[in-house]
């Protein structure tokens, strides 16, 4: 007897993440429960990533013992949803003979259907894209917690030439303003504190009523002065003054920013369609800096681009060490099908690509040590997410610059809690320090916070 147990495992990127809470929304609305156990499960879905080769070869890999999983529980419903539903379509069901369902971003409202005509055998592809679907009115599935992240819009319409998103996920496309911020009040109510809002390119939303992002961080950051408002991602083409001015003036919108550079040469941001330079990029980081005292920045940076020398390598090495970044992530090339990119020549060999990926790694590991001292003696307010990974008796959250402050457990202080801390030590990735006091909430705009 099917008892409608759907479990599913999330891999990519937080769009995904905040998509399998939508899917969860519609399956709950539609008579299926949720089980964090495979075991028990009628329907396991893969919510699935295609950004580089490695991530669909982890999925490919899960597959297969999936399909191994399958042999042994006939009537077992497997489906693909996300960005390889997209890219793959048909193969994964004839190919792949274990898939029974492929689902796209775009139609995660007819998951319930396919299930259903799986349920008698028939298999489904349902990979058209839209170019309005936002999910507005669905409430996503969400366990209690402390952190949610909430697709603010979908889609993407840069085209950076080795990036497959736009093609996985289709159009740009914003939520409206006011059914977030509806959002954000429900999960205020349950005792959230903090949202992080998502897109692809966050900077370039703009709703049907006319309201830009920086219109959206303020609203958001008015609805409960408890909640810290984070986001991501930015491109750097669409980066206003305005949202810079919003960030500064509102405590609780985090003083955070992921701003990908993805290369420090002209001649590669070209051939990336990235639609900057690097002088731009570093006159923007400047301006954010003096609007937003203390503002932090991360970035994501690709080595081994069609083309790139050594010359462009070094320019990289060089926005890294003006910038001086509080994190990064960091990538080998990955040549995608489909993508303008796949066909220039993948020119930069193996060897290279993680030569230089590796130098990438250490200047930012010494550069985030560095960053890191240097706060040494200061105080900075956390958020206090729970016990650390290592022991109970310390603490661990993170600051409104997003890094992780580990600090000695005391009674009267607990998850949920904000509080102003002494930073004593130091390594590339964790703050050390010591309580000082608890901290109310944020302020109202333009005052500090209230002790
Ligand atoms: N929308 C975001 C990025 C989404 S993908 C932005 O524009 O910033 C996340 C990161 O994956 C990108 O910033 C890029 O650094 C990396 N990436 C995307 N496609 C890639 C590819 N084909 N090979 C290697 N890295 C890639
Ligand atoms: Fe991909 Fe560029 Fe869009 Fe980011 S902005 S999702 S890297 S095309
Ligand atoms: Fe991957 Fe799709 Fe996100 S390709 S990074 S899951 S948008």
């Amino acid at each position: 007897m099917r008892q409608n147990n759907v479990y599913i495992e999330t891999y990519g990127c937080q769009m995904n993440v905040a998509d399998s809470e939508v899917v969860m929304g519609i399956l709950k609305n539609n008579g299926y429960s949720i089980t964090d156990k495979p075991e028990s499960a009628d329907v396991i879905l893969l919510n699935t990533c295609s950004v580089r080769d490695n991530a669909e070869q982890r999925i490919y890999g899960r597959l297969g013992n999936l399909k191994k999983y399958k042999d042994g529980h006939p009537g077992l419903v497997l489906g693909i949803l996300g960005c390889m539903a997209e890219r793959l379509r048909k193969d994964l069901i004839e190919d792949k003979k274990v898939v029974d369902i492929v689902i796209g971003p775009d139609e995660y409202r007819r998951i319930p259907e396919f299930i259903h005509h799986a349920y008698h055998g028939e298999k489904g592809i349902g990979v058209k894209l839209s170019k309005t679907e936002t999910y507005d009115d669905i409430i996503p599935y969400r366990e209690d917690g402390l952190s949610a992240w909430i697709s603010v819009m979908r889609g993407c319409d840069k085209f950076c030439t080795f990036c497959v998103v736009p093609f996985t996920r289709g159009r740009e496309r914003s939520r409206s303003l006011s059914s977030i911020i509806e959002e954000i009040k429900l999960l205020s109510g349950r005792g959230f504190r903090e949202v992080t809002l998502l897109g692809q390119n966050v900077n370039s939303y703009y709703d049907e009523a006319g309201f830009d992002f920086a219109d959206l961080l303020a609203a958001a950051a008015m609805v409960d002065r408890k909640i810290r408002v984070r986001f991501t991602t930015s491109h750097p083409q669409d980066l206003s003054d305005k949202l810079l001015y919003t960030i500064a003036e509102h405590s609780n919108l985090c003083n955070y920013i992921h701003l990908p550079v993805q290369s420090g040469s002209n001649r590669i941001l070209e051939l990336m369609n990235r639609t900057y330079t690097s002088e731009h990029y570093l006159e923007l980081i400047d301006k954010a800096r003096k609007i937003i005292p203390g503002v932090s920045f991360s970035t994501d940076i690709i080595s081994g681009f069609p083309a790139e020398t050594l010359e462009d390598h070094l320019m990289t090495l060089d926005v890294m060490n003006k910038v001086r970044y509080d994190g990064a992530y960091m990538f080998k090339y990955s040549p995608r099908e489909g993508t303008k990119a796949f066909k220039m020549e993948d020119d930069v060999d193996e060897e290279t690509k993680s030569k230089r990926l590796q130098q990438i790694i250490d200047l930012q590991q010494r550069i985030s040590a560095e960053v890191n001292q240097s706060l040494v003696g200061s105080n900075d307010t956390v958020l206090v997410e729970g016990f650390s990974k290592k022991s109970d008796k310390y603490l661990a959250g993170r600051t409104d610059t997003n890094k992780v402050v580990v600090f000695p457990a005391i009674e009267n202080v607990s998850t949920g809690d904000y509080v102003k801390v002494k930073i004593s030590k130091s390594t590339s990735a964790t703050l050390f320090g010591d309580f000082i006091e608890l901290v109310d909430k944020y302020s109202v705009p333009g005052e500090r916070l209230t002790a």
